[in-house]
């Protein structure tokens, strides 16, 4: 039975994808520091996360850190790597009981040890939820090497 409480939608989409973009520009016009902004994204993802559990969305992947956001200052990299970890250590528990089903996509190799850790465990608790597959493209990007042989 759907929930009174909600707006009544026609058809739910089976999979959203968002690209995180904005947050800069956010924090520019407040006059916070870029991180502030990236900040603020991570806790919209929170209410959007929990929004589409609510709808019955069945994926959701979330466009983060691109292989070209490696370019962007250093401590920028850094704060988003932080933020990533933080993330994980305080949000996992309660997405793994509301039954989202954490997953990855691209390379973990270049990210801290600590962090790959960090994700790879969150996969594996999380690998038995269904209720909204949680895609996070972190270290990703089109323009990667393939490991594939080369047919030349
Ligand atoms: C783009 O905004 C945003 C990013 C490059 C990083 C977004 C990633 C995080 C906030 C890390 C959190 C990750 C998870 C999985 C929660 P921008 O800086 O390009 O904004 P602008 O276009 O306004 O400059």
């Amino acid at each position: 039975m759907s929930d009174p409480s909600l707006p009544a939608l026609e058809k739910v989409p089976q999979h959203v994808a968002i690209i995180m973009d904005g947050n800069g520009r956010w924090a520019i016009q407040r006059g916070l520091p870029r991180l502030a902004g990236h900040k603020a994204g991570t806790e919209n993802l929170r209410r959007v996360i929990r929004s589409t559990v609510e709808f019955g969305v069945k994926y959701l992947t979330i466009y983060a850190f691109s292989t070209e956001n490696w370019g962007r200052p250093p401590e920028e990299v850094q704060g988003l790597m932080l933020i990533l970890q933080d993330v994980i250590d305080r949000e996992l528990n309660e997405l793994h009981k509301e039954g989202v089903q954490l997953r990855h996509i691209g390379r973990l190799e270049r990210l801290d040890p600590k962090i790959q850790q960090k994700v790879l465990k969150a996969i594996e608790l999380t690998r038995n939820n269904d209720r909204l597959i949680l895609n996070v493209a972190f270290n990703y990007g089109g323009g990667m090497r393939s490991s594939w042989p080369s047919r030349r």
